[in-house]
C-alpha cells in the first residue's frame, strides 16, 4: 500500500488542469465516490493495525493535496471564465444615462463662446465681495441712493470688523478688480453668480446669473459698445434681431444706456411677453463713469472704456420659452433633460 500511495502522491502531483472537462476529470479520478483516493480508504481498511496510523495520516495528507488542487483550480477556472463573460464584445450595451450640462450653463457658455470669438478674456472674482468692490468704487459710496436699486445681502466678518461684506449683488466689482490688476487695454467678461433679497416669485429669485463685459483702451466710444452688443444679440438670438438702446442710469457708466432686443417671440409685431412693445429688454451697458476710473489709478483723460451687464436666466428664460425661474433651480430631472 505504501507504494501506492507514493504513485497516486505522484499522479496528482502532475495531473494537468486547464479547463472545466479536465477539473471533471480530476475530480472523477481521485476525490469522487469511486476515485482512486476515496479507494485507498477501503484499502486502509485491510492494514495491519501497526501501519494503520501511519498509512492513515499519509492518506489524509494526499487527500487534502487533492483537494486543494482541485479547489484552487476551480476557483481559477470560474475567474477566467468570468472575465471572457466581462469582454464579449458580442454582448449588448450597457445603459447609463451620464448626466447633460444645466440649461444655464449651456446658456452661458454660449455667451462666452461669442464674446471669445472676438477677443474677449473670461475672467471671475469672488462672489462673498467687499463692499467697496461692489458699491464704493463703482461710484455707489454709502449714501447714494442707487444703493436702494439693489437689494443687498450684508455679511458680518467675525474677525475683520472694519471691512464690510456683501454677497455680491451684481458681477460689477469683477471691472474694479480687473483693472486695479491690470493696465489697458482690457477686454474681458466675467460670467458669475449675484445675489438679491428680494421676495421670490416666478420672475425672481434671490440668486441668479450675470454676464459682465468691460473694455478699456484709448479712444473707445459709444458706437464699439453698441457694435459689439447688436453683433452678440444677431448670434445668439439670430440674424434678424434688431437692438436698440434706451437711455437710463447706472452709477458706475455715464452716459449709461439699457439694451433692448426686437421680441424674439412675436419677431416685434407686439405680444403679451413685450407687453406689446415689440421690445424686450435684456441688460444694462454705458461708457465708464470717470470717476470709476479714478478709484483705480486710470486717467479718464487718457482712457476711455466701455461695460456692459445681462442677465442670464432672463435671457434663456425667453429664448426657451420658461414661464418661472424657480424651475432652473428645483433639479426636476423631468425639466433638466428637456435640453
Ligand atoms: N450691474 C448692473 C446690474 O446689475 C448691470 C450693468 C449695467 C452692468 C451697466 C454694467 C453696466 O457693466 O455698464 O443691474
Amino acid at each position: 500500500m505504501q507504494s501506492g500511495l507514493k504513485d497516486i502522491e505522484s499522479q496528482i502531483g502532475e495531473y494537468k488542469i486547464g479547463n472545466k472537462d479536465e477539473l471533471e476529470s480530476f475530480r472523477l479520478k481521485f476525490i469522487s465516490r469511486n476515485g482512486l483516493v476515496t479507494k485507498l480508504f477501503d484499502d486502509l481498511k485491510s492494514a495491519s493495525k501497526e501501519d494503520k496510523p501511519l498509512l492513515g495520516r499519509q492518506l489524509n495528507e494526499i487527500k487534502k493535496l487533492a483537494e486543494e488542487k482541485f479547489n484552487s483550480h476551480k476557483l481559477r477556472i470560474e475567474e477566467s471564465e468570468l472575465r471572457r463573460e466581462e469582454s464579449d464584445l458580442t454582448l449588448p450595451g450597457r445603459n447609463f444615462s451620464p448626466g447633460s450640462e444645466h440649461i444655464l450653463i449651456q446658456t452661458l457658455n454660449e455667451f462666452v463662446r461669442i464674446f471669445r470669438e472676438i477677443g474677449f478674456k473670461v475672467t471671475d472674482g469672488p462672489e462673498l465681495e467687499e463692499e467697496f468692490y461692489n458699491f464704493d468704487a463703482l461710484n455707489t459710496p454709502e449714501h447714494h441712493p442707487a444703493r436702494d436699486m439693489q437689494d443687498t445681502f450684508y455679511v458680518q466678518h467675525k474677525a475683520d470688523k472694519k471691512k464690510k461684506y456683501v454677497l455680491r449683488t451684481h458681477t460689477s466689482p469683477v471691472q474694479i478688480r480687473t483693472m486695479l490688476a491690470n493696465k489697458p487695454p482690457i477686454r474681458i467678461i466675467c460670467p458669475g453668480k449675484v445675489f438679491r433679497n428680494e421676495t421670490v416669485t416666478y420672475k425672481n429669485y434671490f440668486m441668479f446669473h450675470q454676464v459682465e463685459g468691460l473694455y478699456v483702451d484709448k479712444n473707445v466710444s459709444m458706437r464699439d459698445l453698441k457694435g459689439v452688443l447688436s453683433h452678440f444679440v444677431k448670434k445668439f438670438y439670430g440674424e434678424n434681431t434688431k437692438s436698440r438702446f434706451i437711455p437710463t442710469f447706472f452709477p458706475f457708466t455715464e452716459p449709461s444706456a439699457q439694451l433692448d432686443i426686437s421680441c424674439i417671440l412675436c419677431k416685434g409685431k407686439g405680444c403679451k411677453t413685450c407687453k406689446n412693445t415689440g421690445w424686450l429688454e435684456v441688460g444694462g451697458s454705458g461708457m465708464v463713469d470717470p470717476n470709476v476710473f479714478k478709484a483705480v489709478g486710470y486717467d479718464p483723460e487718457v482712457y476711455s472704456g466701455y461695460a456692459f451687464g445681462l442677465g442670464i436666466e432672463r435671457i434663456a428664460m425667453l429664448k426657451y420659452g420658461i414661464k418661472d425661474i424657480r424651475t432652473f433651480y428645483i433639479n426636476d430631472v423631468r425639466f433638466l433633460e428637456q435640453f
